[in-house]
């Protein structure tokens, strides 16, 4: 619990902190398209994470098997990013961990737990901070609706940055949310680029600045500000509320093509995106820095059904659909087709109340089929 005056003192260690942050953004990059060796790293996670990462793994073993031979693909199993481990070491990623997710290129990564209340941040968002992976992009897709939706949620600002550091006084808690120029301009940039490339003609910038005032305020100003490189795209603001009420109307969602916002809202609003394409467990989602970039499910590590004794039949399509994003993220769209394709065709089921095939038989299916 703090007083005023010292949770003054630490508001300007937060602001102190951020400006340093915004000074050291990088924008180094790394080139896929000449690189000799990509190292694709496999972190397991918690709970359903080491079953479904495993699968994951096996098909890109299988996929890749060539390049492997040849040097020019490593795949690295990453252990240690469990619950027990971060809570061993006080640390949201151990320091070991962290150097050598650090020494791959790319990563693939099973969900995990992230404890409720307390002062340990989630591993996740540790990650997306300490590789600066900005743009979370989650493509959600429903071709019998007419839906082709591509969300560009800011992944490393926000309500994020400081969650884990908010300030306790008495009789009240405050958080503190963060935008800034650079942080808000290149996540923009990444979501009319992709719009740019992949012939999207509508972008929606979605916010609430008209109660956020000032932090989505500039979140809205500047991704105007970007659009206006891209002349050809239709942009709409939208608040978040109605948004989320605007993916369940028909038709009017069809015409939703790439959708920008910043990160608590875009975290809330995919969630709803994928239950509208058949749940969590058939969403996969990349975290895109310019350096680095992790692939992921979208849902959380699913205790319950470690409790149950049901994790053999968590379902492990979403990791390996992030599995074909990270393939195409590297250059390898041959690859990422042949696994798509296999993925749609692939007509064995797994369901989480065990009446289907295991994550393993789904990964058996699936690798045949490659
Ligand atoms: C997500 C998840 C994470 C988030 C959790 C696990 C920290 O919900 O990737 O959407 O809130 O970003
Ligand atoms: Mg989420």
């Amino acid at each position: 619990m703090m007083n005023i005056e010292q949770a003054c003192e630490a508001f300007k260690t937060l602001l102190e902190e951020q400006a340093a942050r915004i000074a050291a953004m990088s924008t180094e990059k790394t080139d896929f398209t000449t690189k000799k060796c990509v190292t694709i790293g496999v972190i397991d996670g918690d709970g359903i994470g080491p079953i479904i990462t495993a699968q994951a793994y096996r098909v890109l073993n299988k996929l890749l098997a060539d390049e492997i031979a040849a040097g020019s693909i490593v795949l690295k199993q990453i252990n240690g990013l469990t619950i027990e481990n971060r809570i061993a070491c006080g640390k949201a990623i151990p320091d070991d961990v962290l150097a050598e997710i650090k020494s791959c290129d790319v990563l693939l990564k099973g969900p995990t737990t992230t404890p409720h209340g307390g002062t340990m941040e989630s591993a996740n968002v540790a990650m997306r901070r300490e590789l600066d992976l900005y743009a979370n992009c989650r493509p959600v897709c429903v071709p019998e609706k007419n839906i082709d939706w591509m969300f560009f949620r800011e992944n490393t600002e926000g309500e994020y940055v400081l969650g884990s550091r908010g300030v306790e006084l008495d009789g009240m808690a405050v958080d503190f949310k963060v935008t800034t120029d650079l942080g808000t301009k290149r996540i923009a940039r990444a979501a009319f680029e992709y719009a740019k490339n992949n012939g999207k003609t509508h972008v929606s910038i979605v916010t609430k600045a008209n109660i956020m005032k000032k932090t989505d305020g500039k979140f809205t100003a500047l991704a105007h500000e970007v659009a206006k490189d891209y002349p050809g795209i239709e942009v709409e603001d939208y608040y978040i509320d109605i948004m989320t009420a605007n993916l369940l109307k028909e038709p009017l969602r069809e015409k939703f093509q790439v959708v920008l916002l910043p990160n608590l809202y875009g975290d809330i609003i995919t969630d709803e995106a994928a239950q509208i394409q058949g749940g969590v467990g058939t969403a996969g989602s990349s975290n895109v820095g310019d350096k680095y970039a992790m692939f992921e499910a979208i849902h959380g590590s699913a205790p319950r059904m470690i409790e149950r004794g049901m994790g053999d039949y968590a379902n492990p399509a979403s990791i390996i659909k992030a599995a074909a994003m990270l393939l195409r993220h590297i250059c390898r769209p041959e690859a990422a087709a042949r696994l798509e394709k296999a993925m749609d065709e692939c007509t064995v089921e797994v369901r989480s109340d065990g009446t289907g095939a295991t994550a393993a038989q789904y990964a058996d299916a699936l690798m045949q089929m490659l």
